[in-house]
């Protein structure tokens, strides 16, 4: 197949499914929503470990980590936002076609940016999570002093204060990381991987 542009697709020689026999379990993107100190990272760095001790290959996508290197370019403007969360997606596409459980911990705020991720891989693959909490008690937080600053004009854009958060209509899961011990919310998050397939149940082993 050909286009305008010269370029075509090679198709790979081992198959998702194959990768996925081979990981015993499947590959999926782990979409983490939320305002800034809502938890996101905590909780997808805590997922992440739960994972990896019961043997599954996951990788953590965190937005403060990114922006230091493949968005290095990008600032937050909605039109940046958008092209963030669009390379994201596309790498998160990538690590589910590796056979990879991708997690990734963004603001995300437009939900048309989300729904364009969803829309890259098939609808099982794609799982997001609402990390609620408040806006006040993230202020309260302020771990990173950010909202002090947002709050004194000297942070443009600054999302829940001069900038939009639209929260999810329907995530496949919505976490109140603001009132909820940190292991409950692993816990539900291990919970619905294992109801929906993508990790094993502890008596069906995938591919059986
Ligand atoms: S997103 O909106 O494009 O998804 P992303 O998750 O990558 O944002 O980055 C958010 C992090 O950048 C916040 O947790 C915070 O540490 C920092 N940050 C810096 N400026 C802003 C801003 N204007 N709005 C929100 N977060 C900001």
């Amino acid at each position: 197949m050909t286009n305008e542009k010269n370029i075509s697709w090679h198709k790979s020689l081992v198959t998702k499914v194959q990768r996925e026999q081979m990981n015993d379990h499947r590959g999926a993107i782990l979409w983490f929503t939320g305002l800034s100190g809502a938890g996101k990272s905590t909780l997808a760095h805590a997922l992440e470990r739960a994972l990896y001790e019961s043997g599954c290959r996951t990788y953590v996508f965190d937005g403060d980590n990114v922006r230091h290197g493949l968005c290095a370019d990008l600032g937050f403007s909605a039109e940046d936002r958008t092209e963030n969360i669009r390379r994201i997606g596309e790498m998160a596409k990538l690590f589910t076609e590796a056979g990879v459980i991708a997690l990734t911990a963004f603001i995300s705020p437009y939900r048309a940016d989300r729904d364009k991720v969803r829309a890259l891989v098939a609808p099982e693959d794609f799982i997001e999570i609402y990390c609620h909490c408040p806006l006040e008690t993230c202020e309260q937080r302020d771990v990173k002093g950010l909202y002090a600053k947002a709050r004194q004009g000297l942070i443009k854009n600054f999302t829940g204060i001069s900038s939009p958060y639209e929260a999810p209509e329907n995530p496949e899961l919505l976490i109140n990381t603001g009132k909820l011990t940190l292991d409950k919310c692993v816990d539900m998050v291990l919970s619905l991987l294992r109801e929906r397939g993508i990790i094993p149940d502890v008596h069906t082993n995938l591919g059986e």
